[in-house]
């Protein structure tokens, strides 16, 4: 049985707390449905959508975090314009979590090393790659990754600093949606689903 079910999903405040334990699930549980999500990002003009995991967050910072390529077209993208939006979706759950906020682009400092520390070898592999993320190739063959202990200047971590939430609960008995934001201290709002 899904860990939501027997949630109070009638209390602004019991919606908040439980939006960060679903976010404590994803750090933790490779399986949760909260272990990755969709980030998008604009460049201004067009917007792009891709998966990637949730490595952290802060719920007294509100922020979350998640690690990638310093070269791929995300972060030109977050350069150009810092507001994104992280979307998560439980289907056991039935819930959907909208977040927007700003994103900040750590990379080649303390932080990125003590991170760097504890990830895996092979975690560690594609950020040591011979061929730019993104960038045309003849053949998948071409692309060659090295095993490097070192801190790689490729690896950055993106925290966003969450502005807004919007909360969605399905329910046969109707569905439930809530609202939290920044500028309101995130107390809780309902608003129509
Ligand atoms: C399940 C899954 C998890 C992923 N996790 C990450 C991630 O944590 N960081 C990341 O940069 N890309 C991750 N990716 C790859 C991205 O979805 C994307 O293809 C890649 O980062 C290039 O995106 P960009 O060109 O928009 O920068 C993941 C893909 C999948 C399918």
């Amino acid at each position: 049985m899904s860990m939501n079910a027997s949630k109070n999903h009638n209390n602004l405040d019991e919606i908040y707390n439980n939006i960060w334990e679903c976010l404590e699930l994803g750090v933790k549980e490779r399986r949760s449905d909260y272990h990755t999500f969709s980030l998008a990002t604009t460049d201004g003009e067009l917007s792009y959508n891709r998966t990637v995991v949730l490595r952290g967050y802060d719920a007294k910072d509100h922020t979350i975090i998640f690690h990638t390529n310093n070269l791929s077209k995300k972060i030109e993208q977050i350069r150009k314009n810092i507001n994104v939006s992280a979307l998560f979706y439980s289907r056991d759950d039935k819930i959907q979590i909208r977040f927007m906020g700003d994103a900040a682009i750590s990379n080649q400092d303390d932080y990125c090393d003590e991170r760097w520390n504890k990830m895996y070898a092979q975690s560690k592999e594609c950020y040591y790659q011979n061929i730019k993320p993104g960038n045309y190739i003849d053949n998948p063959d071409v692309v060659k990754t090295e095993s490097i202990d070192l801190l790689s200047e490729n690896f950055s971590i993106i925290t966003i600093k969450v502005n807004s939430i919007d909360w969605l609960y399905l329910s046969a008995n109707g569905h439930t949606r809530a609202e939290y934001l920044r500028s309101n201290n995130f107390s809780g709002k309902w608003i129509a689903p």
